[in-house]
């Protein structure tokens, strides 16, 4: 199933939400998956079997809300520049809503913003967070003070990925 999105502001701004199964893509710039070691054991073959692109870079993240601040976002942007990233190359979100906000703040920073895409992997991240535009970080003063409004360019929502979580807390996620 495809959503088209359109948000009619200064600047319109069109994308596509895919609610299947993660299809093929091919990027002719460079790429990297953003996401962290429990999700990447779990679900990172599949999607780099799934690109195709003159250069994609992994960048682990450690797990956890107590990494979504400045310090985590610094260190990707650092990867970013050694790599070589340029204004056209891509990020792409792999993992729930921490690795979602985080992914797409650093986005819309480097280099005064670069495309990214969504790929959310736990129910809150595929129902809430990786639609919308919000980003961010959080720090000492609270959650996601630090951040912006900035939409990915797609959103791919594989419900497989879903297969993956401990069930008490989907149906938790699910029930609130
Ligand atoms: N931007 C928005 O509009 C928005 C909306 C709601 C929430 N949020 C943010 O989302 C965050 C919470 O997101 P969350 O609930 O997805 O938590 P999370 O991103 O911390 O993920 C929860 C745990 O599940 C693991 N995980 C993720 N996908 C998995 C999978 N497929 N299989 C196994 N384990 C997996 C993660 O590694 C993590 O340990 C908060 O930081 C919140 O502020 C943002």
């Amino acid at each position: 199933m495809r959503i088209p999105i359109a948000i009619n502001n200064k600047k319109e701004i069109k994308y596509d939400i895919y609610i299947q199964s993660l299809p093929k893509l091919k990027f002719n710039t460079k790429v990297a998956i953003v996401t962290n070691p429990t999700v990447a054991g779990f679900h990172l073959k599949r999607v780099l079997d799934s690109i195709e692109a003159p250069l994609i870079k992994v960048v682990e993240v450690p797990d956890g809300e107590e990494y979504k601040n400045m310090d985590t976002v610094l260190s990707i942007l650092d990867e970013l520049f050694e790599a070589k990233f340029d204004r056209k190359s891509i990020l792409i979100a792999l993992g729930g809503g921490v690795i979602g906000d985080m992914t797409g703040f650093t986005a819309s920073i480097y280099q005064r913003g670069i495309d990214f895409i969504q790929m959310p992997t736990t129910l809150l991240s595929q129902v809430d967070a990786s639609v919308g535009g919000k980003t961010g970080v959080n720090n000492r003063f609270g959650k996601n003070l630090i951040g912006s409004f900035y939409q990915p360019k797609a959103v791919y929502i594989d419900p497989s990925f879903l297969d993956t979580l401990p069930p008490k807390r989907e149906y938790v996620a699910g029930s609130c």
